[in-house]
This record gives C-alpha cells, sequence and structure tokens, in this order.
C-alpha cells in the first residue's frame, strides 16, 4: 500500500475537523467523568485545560488579552508585549507572540520550573528573571518590574493580567459557557484555584446569570491567604509553598470572590500525592495544583449528603513538573515522601546503590559513556563499580585533566582518570567526619562491610538539614 492511501492528503480532511491554525486549537477543551477515586454520593469531572496548545489554560487569557488590545488600538503591529508571569501565562503569550509576530519580554520570579522557562525561552520569549523573595513596592517585585520595563520599552505594552478586564472576561465567554454545554446543564458545584482571579470571576459572573445556585468552591494552597479571606474576610500573611500558578498574598485587582463561600485549604503534600495518585490512577498527567484542586473537590464530596455533579480542573500538563512532583528524589529530597528511618548516615543517601539508584559506571567504560551518563542526570560525579565494590571516583575535573589537551582522549578508559583514594565513611560515623569530608569539596561514599551503599554530597546534607526544619 502507498503511503499516500495510510494518511489522507490534506485537502481530503472531513470538513470541520481541520483546524485553521494553532490559535483555534485554544479553548473548547474535553471534560472527563473521574474514575479511580471515592467521590461519595457525587460525581466529579475534570476539565482537561492541559489540552490547550500551550499546555494550560493561560493560553485562553493570553489570546484574548492581545486581541483586546488590538482591537482597542493600544498594541500595533512590531509592539512589544511585557508581562510579569509565574509561568503559564507566559508560555500562552510567548505562543501568541510567535504566531502573531510580537517581540514578547517575561519577567520571571526565580522559584518557577525550569521547564516553563524553557518552554518560554524557546518560543524565543526574552526572558528576565527576577527575585521571588521581594514584595509589592520593591523594584524588583515582577510585577513592579514588568511595568518599569514595558514604560521604558519603545512599542512597550503591558499585558497585566492581574488588572486586565479581557482575563475574565474570557472565562465568561469561553470557558463557562463550555462548561455548562458540557455538562448538559447540569452542573452543581466547580471548585477553582485563584492565581490571577480570572478564572474564577469569570466563571462565577456567568453562572450567576445562567445558573445561580452553583456553588463555587476555592481550593488553596496552604501558606496562602485567599481561604482565608474568603472565610473570614480577614488578610493573614502569606507563607511559602511549592504548589505553583495559585494561591498569593492579596486579593487581585480583577478578581471578585464575592460568590465563593467555600474554601479549602491543601498542603502541598497532599496537592503532590494526589496528582501522582491521579496519574496512576487514571493516566492523567496533571500540574501542580492540580493536586490542590482535587484535593479540594474530593473533600467537598465526602461533606455531601445528597448527589452532587463537582467540576474541577486540570489547569496545567504535568510535563512541566516532570523534575518536580513526579520525579521521586525531588520527592525525597523535599521531604514529601518519608523513607523508615535508620538513625544514621543512610538517611542522607537519597539514591540507593541496592535500589538501583546510583548512576555508576565500569573501569573499562569510556570517559564518553561517563560524561554522558553524568549529563543524563544532571551529576558532576560518578562512582567506579566493579563486581560490586567500589573502586573509584570520576567527577568533572577528573574529566577536564584527562581530555584537555584533546577531545579524542574522551575515548580512554575510565580506569586511567579515576581517582581511587577514597574518602570512604560507615553509616555509623559521626556528622562530623562527613562534613569534614564535604568541606574538602570531596563527596563521602558510604560503605558498609566492603559493601557500597551510595554517595553523599552537599546538596544531600543541605537537604537533610532544610528536612529537619
Ligand atoms: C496552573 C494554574 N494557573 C492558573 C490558574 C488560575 O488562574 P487565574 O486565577 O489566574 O485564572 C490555576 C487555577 O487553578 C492554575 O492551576
Amino acid at each position: 500500500m502507498k503511503p499516500e492511501t495510510l494518511l489522507p492528503a490534506w485537502h481530503a480532511f472531513p470538513e470541520g475537523r481541520l483546524a485553521a491554525g494553532t490559535l483555534s486549537l485554544i479553548g473548547n477543551t474535553p471534560m472527563v467523568r473521574l474514575n479511580g477515586f471515592d467521590t461519595g454520593c457525587c460525581e466529579v469531572y475534570l476539565k482537561l485545560e492541559s489540552q490547550n496548545p500551550g499546555g494550560s489554560i493561560k493560553d485562553r487569557v493570553a489570546l484574548a488579552m492581545v486581541e483586546a488590545a488590538e482591537k482597542s488600538g493600544a498594541l500595533r503591529p512590531g509592539d512589544t508585549l511585557v508581562e510579569a508571569t509565574a509561568g503559564n501565562t507566559g508560555i500562552g503569550l510567548a505562543l501568541i507572540a510567535a504566531v502573531k509576530g510580537y517581540r514578547l519580554i517575561l519577567v520571571i520570579p526565580d522559584k518557577m520550573s525550569s521547564e516553563k522557562i524553557a518552554h518560554a525561552r524557546a518560543l524565543d520569549a526574552d526572558i528576565r528573571l527576577t527575585r521571588s523573595d521581594v514584595a509589592p513596592g520593591h523594584p524588583d517585585y515582577y510585577q513592579d518590574l514588568a511595568a518599569r520595563i514595558a514604560r521604558e520599552t519603545p512599542g512597550g505594552y503591558h499585558i497585566n493580567q492581574f488588572a486586565n478586564p479581557a482575563n475574565p472576561q474570557a472565562h465568561e465567554s469561553t470557558t463557562a459557557p463550555e462548561i455548562w454545554e458540557q455538562t448538559e446543564h447540569g452542573v452543581d458545584a466547580i471548585v477553582c484555584g485563584v492565581g490571577s482571579g480570572g478564572t474564577i470571576t469569570g466563571l462565577s459572573r456567568y453562572f450567576s446569570r445562567v445558573q445561580p445556585s452553583v456553588e463555587f468552591v476555592l481550593a488553596d494552597p496552604e501558606g496562602s491567604s485567599l481561604a482565608e479571606y474568603v472565610r473570614s474576610g480577614k488578610h493573614v500573611p502569606s507563607g511559602s509553598y511549592a504548589v505553583e500558578g495559585i494561591g498569593g498574598s492579596c486579593v487581585p485587582a480583577i478578581a471578585d470572590l464575592s460568590r465563593v463561600k467555600l474554601a479549602y485549604t491543601i498542603s502541598d503534600r497532599e496537592s503532590f500525592a494526589t496528582v501522582r495518585d491521579l496519574l496512576k490512577r487514571t493516566g492523567i498527567l496533571a500540574g501542580s495544583s492540580s493536586g490542590t484542586l482535587l484535593a479540594a473537590a474530593l473533600q467537598y464530596c465526602a461533606e455531601q449528603t445528597t448527589k452532587k455533579r463537582v467540576v474541577t480542573f486540570v489547569n496545567d500538563t504535568g510535563a512541566k513538573y516532570l523534575s518536580k512532583m513526579y520525579n521521586d528524589y525531588w520527592m525525597i529530597d523535599q521531604g514529601y515522601i518519608e523513607r523508615p528511618h535508620t538513625g544514621n548516615l543512610q538517611d542522607l543517601i537519597t539514591r540507593k546503590y541496592e535500589e538501583g539508584a546510583v548512576i555508576t559506571v565500569g573501569p573499562e567504560d569510556t570517559l564518553l559513556t561517563a560524561f554522558q551518563r553524568m549529563r543524563l542526570v544532571d551529576v558532576s560525579q560518578v562512582p567506579v563499580i566493579e563486581n560490586g565494590h567500589c573502586v573509584g571516583l570520576l567527577d568533572e575535573s577528573d574529566l577536564l585533566v584527562a581530555v584537555h589537551t584533546d577531545g579524542k582522549r574522551f575515548q580512554l578508559p575510565v580506569r586511567t582518570a579515576m581517582t581511587s583514594r577514597l574518602e570512604t565513611i560507615a553509616p555509623g560515623d559521626g556528622m562530623e567526619r562527613l562534613f569534614n569530608i564535604l568541606d574538602r569539596g570531596l563527596v563521602a561514599l558510604v560503605v558498609e562491610n566492603g559493601q557500597f551503599l551510595g554517595l553523599i554530597t552537599k546538596s544531600d546534607l543541605l537537604n537533610y538539614l532544610r528536612r529537619k526544619l
């Protein structure tokens, strides 16, 4: 069979099935019933905003805010968009800027996931990282910095999602009617997070017209001030949390929370455990905030005595967080997954050799193999193992010394460049001895009765000490 008979030619797609371009793929996201979780007498539906082309709900508002500015004449061809963003709005804007031909400057606080920054950068956004530890009013605060850059850039246009009315309007005119149609006019509760407040404001405006009885429920990360504001009207100080995209210290200018009567506070630990369960039970790869929303939706369901149809969101794809909550070692490092305590230095080994978790090389492997393995998992040294015993250690300096005169030397065996004078430590040794090794710029190899157990690096010790806070 010829290939062209397997694949229809572009003009042969049935009418209505062919999208006119990437931007027309934004919105009209699918909704799926949640299976595999105890939802009591309720049904839960997930709206998969992760299916937007930029991988998040923010594609909708990015498009709406750019088109509103074009329509008003505030944005002209060749102008530069500027925005302060935790990531997803930036990716949405970068996608639109790429398709429509605008320049884009993104001001991003330095706690955001590296996948999001890499995605925006690959779309040619000009990324300006700024401090995430400063408050409004500080010149480095990300929103103030974006406003200043927009003022100082010729043709600069500040998108300002936190105060831009096109943001909630996008949800009122697209997300909300989609939910109404997809549930066939049968929805009792909507569980939302608040970032800029665009989603909750737009949805609650729409449903106050078509079905005012719909209950709006806030899902808020522990550490955010918004849940307490909904419960008591009080502004309490905020703390830090690791879930991205939602929560905050104050109610944003465009957010209208007046129809939100119920709020749940969800810890990072529960959010991460919930999205990891979601992936394992349904195959849906969801972002960190989806865990917060789903955990809150499940708590809401558990409290109901009559059947309710509950809608919540997968607001972004988990592909943006593969290095974070879907990475077991990250979860262990951060203390979200507990391991049995041994009470000795074994507690500091993140990757255990017996679990096959240590990246190693053999003495006869080439230096190139060793270098590629180090790059793969982003470590700067590998233990050299022969017959289950650690016979050496190879780090970046050893590699440099070996190959700096001639790149062909990457073909030499590891044994020619490794260090065989090893700093070993027994599980029962004290912290002082460990500190002594690390302080000399070395890594500690934990060995018990001749058996290699794993490595302890400076960052393992720092993570261990932080977990004890
Ligand atoms: C990743 C992410 N971004 C954004 C939002 C909502 O943002 P906004 O309040 O700005 O509409 C959510 C809400 O749950 C979210 O999970």
